[in-house]
């Protein structure tokens, strides 16, 4: 229900500002509460009478303005509204967002906030093409920020190609999704997802095939149920969804160090395709040949059990969920990795070639618990993710 929400909007300065108006107008129709900033440039757009008028409710744009300072500090502002949206949000506004600016009311109500933000932007092709826009938008992401647009069309500036703003009711259906409360409200869940690579020399690493997409979608169906979502990704193929924090890693060690860093956290899901072993004797340079015919020796040196690790670890989530991918006698075996690493519950898999479920997008599951083995039927990974969740929403309300 979206009736009774507050969505705090940031308009940015650009010619997609009238468009904001009509999102405005939709908000305000499905009963959303909207407190408007208009940025010093976004005032050159659309005027603050009409954006109050809309809105029923007081513009701010002022940092410095006592009387909004005695009514409501800007701290406050930036926290009593469910969603912050800042549309459209310009180059610079998301440069500011990313380098962590607070000069002026939107940039400081943006830097002072915890509560999620949905982003927007609207700018010129080669504005939004440029290497230093794709970075912002990288670390963004990174930070946990969700997007909408920019859609790909002719712009006002008469170019084409991605830059224009979203359209109000794609703007809306976003912040619909971003305020769904769910079960998993308030709760925060750490979850791993890819592969790692563990160096052989500065050059060459030890990797797997996991791309990374059970774990995607899990992370995706967690937040999806209101969860706050910490996703620690190791180099997979399968980019990493919006709206949750991400922490890319590479080796299994820095896994762990990421994973002890993201916690506490109420529970976590181990999705990762960890390499069991590292190269102990990884060689600070490229290794060569040196023309004798003899091959190098690797030494391997066995990598921490992150499962296991949190598993044991005083303070761990209420619910630790790990995986095992089998091939053969996989219900007996993952029972005993159930109870070998002390999590709740193991999600296993049969991973033989002819399964055609890794790398594939349908998996077909057995879910261990204390309560025994309970056989899914074999869905998209979608599925079997959204399940997954609500599964554990359903242990988290009566934990
Ligand atoms: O022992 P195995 O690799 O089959 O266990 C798989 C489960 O353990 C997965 O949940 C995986 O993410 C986790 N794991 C881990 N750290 C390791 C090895 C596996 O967290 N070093």
């Amino acid at each position: 229900m979206l009736a009774g929400k507050r969505v705090l909007l940031i308009i940015g300065g650009g010619i997609a500002a009238y468009k904001s108006l009509l999102l405005i107008r939709l908000l305000r129709g499905a009963g959303v509460a909207v407190t408007p900033v208009l940025t010093a440039a976004g005032a050159q757009f659309v005027t603050p009478l009409s954006v109050s008028a809309l809105a029923g409710e007081k513009v701010y744009s002022n940092l410095f303005d006592l009387t909004d300072e005695a009514e409501m500090g800007h701290i406050q502002l930036s926290r009593v509204a469910d969603l912050i949206v800042v549309a459209p949000a310009t180059a610079d506004l998301m440069a500011k967002m990313a380098g962590g600016r607070a000069d002026d009311l939107a940039s400081t109500l943006l830097l002072a906030t915890d509560t999620p933000v949905l982003v927007a932007p609207a700018m010129n092709v080669r504005m939004w093409d440029h290497p230093a826009t794709q970075r912002n938008l990288a670390q963004l992401r990174t930070d946990g920020v969700r997007f909408v647009g920019p859609d790909e069309g002719e712009m006002a500036c008469g170019e084409f190609g991605p830059g224009r703003l979203a359209e109000p009711e794609a703007i809306f259906a976003s912040i619909s999704a971003a305020l769904a409360t769910g079960p998993l409200q308030g709760r925060h869940v750490l979850v791993t997802s890819g592969p790692t690579q563990e160096p052989i020399d500065p050059v060459r690493f030890i990797a797997n095939r996991s791309s990374g997409a059970q774990g995607t979608a899990i992370a995706v169906a967690l937040r999806d149920l209101g969860a706050k979502v910490t996703f620690v990704t190791g180099p997979a193929t399968v980019p990493p969804p919006e709206g949750v924090a991400v922490v890319r890693v590479e080796t299994a060690a820095q896994m762990l160090a990421a994973v002890q860093a993201a916690l506490p956290a109420d529970a976590a899901v181990f999705a990762a395709a960890v390499a069991d072993w590292r190269v102990a004797n990884a060689s600070g340079q490229k290794m060569k040949k040196d023309g004798s015919g003899q091959a190098p020796a690797l030494q391997f040196a066995e990598n921490p059990d992150i499962l296991a690790t949190v598993s044991h670890a005083v303070g761990r989530p209420a619910l630790v969920v790990g995986f095992a991918a089998e091939t053969e006698d996989v219900v007996a075996h993952a029972m005993a990795k159930r109870l070998r690493k002390g999590c709740d519950w193991i999600v296993a898999n049969d991973v033989s070639p002819a399964t055609g479920i890794m790398g594939g997008t349908e998996n077909a599951v057995t879910l261990i618990t204390d309560a025994g083995a309970e056989v899914w039927p074999r869905m998209a990974k979608d599925e079997v993710a959204r399940r997954l969740a609500a599964r554990m929403a359903e242990v988290l309300a009566h934990g």
